[in-house]
């Protein structure tokens, strides 16, 4: 063989071995899941759709949490049709970035149902290049990622049964090491930088999983993980789109097709969720961090801060009456 060839058969081993390890691997596990009912947040697209997707057609009763209601509906309609009409659907407006607009969620969810058994915290908002605030103040990533699920999972808890094997998933992402908490988010005067507002909310949900397995395994029979998904091609990119051009033109381009064939399509990127959802109970590891069907373990989430960070965000939100 010429030099030419083993070179171009090396360089082609190497890209299908990125490829396998970008790609990730699959949820082999399967169970019935009559009787279930599970809320998803963010459900209208992305990886939050397809994890619908999936537990409807194992027969659970799914509560959609959507903020977009016409992309919402169209869902639905997509759910039902790839489940020739047998999927078990409740769709309620949710918008995380107002506390109010949680508290009318939980009050409609509650008023149709007595009880849940998983709420898995999908939706979350990345790159928003302009700083924008929410309804109450908070720093528009940082007020949704973190503090708008954190509000609704509270809100939520009183409808985990103990007498039920309940599980509360939250999708994270990459873990940066960082020391502490820093409290500095919840003020909306802080300098702005979206990444760090992306991965300071992210390390808080990973703190406040932590927080929720510890309080509640006994107590409610509940356990709570973090996920990361990986990195995956849905609608996240959406507000760099708009403002970084460049990324539109690259993203719109041929290039797509390089990019796609390396990093997950949504399905892929819902295979952790749908593990830790699909898992025997007795075998999913609370309070841990998921990350490709497995527990990674990291040492900047521990019990002190999240005790820490519980007390400071519930006494925050004590003081704003919410
Ligand atoms: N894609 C990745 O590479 C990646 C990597 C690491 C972690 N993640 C995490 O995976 C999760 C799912 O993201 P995705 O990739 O599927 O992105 P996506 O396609 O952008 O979906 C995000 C979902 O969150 C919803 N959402 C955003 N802001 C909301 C708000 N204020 N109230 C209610 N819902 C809101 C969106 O609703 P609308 O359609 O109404 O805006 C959408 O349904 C996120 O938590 C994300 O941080 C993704
Ligand atoms: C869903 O329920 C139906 C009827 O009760 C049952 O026949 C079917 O096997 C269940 N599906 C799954 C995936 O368990
Ligand atoms: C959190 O608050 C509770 C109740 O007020 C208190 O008992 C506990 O010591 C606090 N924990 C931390 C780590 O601050």
């Amino acid at each position: 063989m010429s030099y030419l060839m083993l070179t171009f058969t090396l360089i082609i081993a190497v890209l299908l071995i990125i490829r396998k390890k970008m790609k990730g691997v699959s949820c082999s596990v399967d169970r019935d899941m009559t009787g279930e009912v599970v809320v998803i947040t963010g459900s209208n697209t992305g990886i939050g759709l397809e994890t619908a997707k999936h537990l409807a057609k194992r027969n659970a009763t799914i509560i959609m949490g959507c903020r977009d209601m016409q992309k919402a509906k169209q869902a639905v309609a997509q759910i039902m049709q790839e489940t020739q009409n047998k999927a078990k659907i409740e769709l309620f407006q949710l918008d995380l970035s107002d506390l109010d607009s949680i508290r009318t969620f939980v009050k409609s969810v509650k008023s149709k149902f007595d009880q849940i058994t998983i709420l898995i915290n999908n939706a979350g908002l990345f790159g928003l290049i302009e700083k924008r605030v929410t309804k109450q103040n908070f720093e528009m990533i940082f007020g949704t990622n973190y503090i708008g699920t954190f509000y609704l999972t509270e809100q939520l808890l009183s409808l985990f049964k103990k007498e039920n094997q309940n599980r509360i998933l939250n999708v994270v992402s990459y873990i940066q090491k960082f020391d502490s908490p820093d409290y500095s988010f919840f003020d909306s005067n802080k300098k702005y930088e979206h990444i760090k507002a992306y991965f300071q909310s992210k390390y808080y949900l990973t703190l406040y999983s932590l927080y929720l397995n510890e309080q509640y395994q006994d107590s409610l029979n509940l356990k709570s993980v973090s996920i990361h998904p990986g990195v995956i091609d849905t609608e996240i990119t959406r507000n760099l789109c708009s403002s970084i051009k460049i990324i539109n033109i690259f993203l719109n381009s041929f290039l797509r097709y390089i990019y796609t064939f390396f990093i997950k399509t949504p399905i892929e990127g819902a295979q952790t969720t749908l593990h830790t959802a699909l898992i025997n109970f007795n075998q999913l590891a609370g309070g841990k961090y998921y990350k490709e069907c497995k527990v990674e373990e990291l040492k900047q989430i521990t019990i002190k801060y999240a005790k820490e960070t519980y007390n400071f965000t519930n006494d925050f939100l004590s003081k704003l009456k919410y």
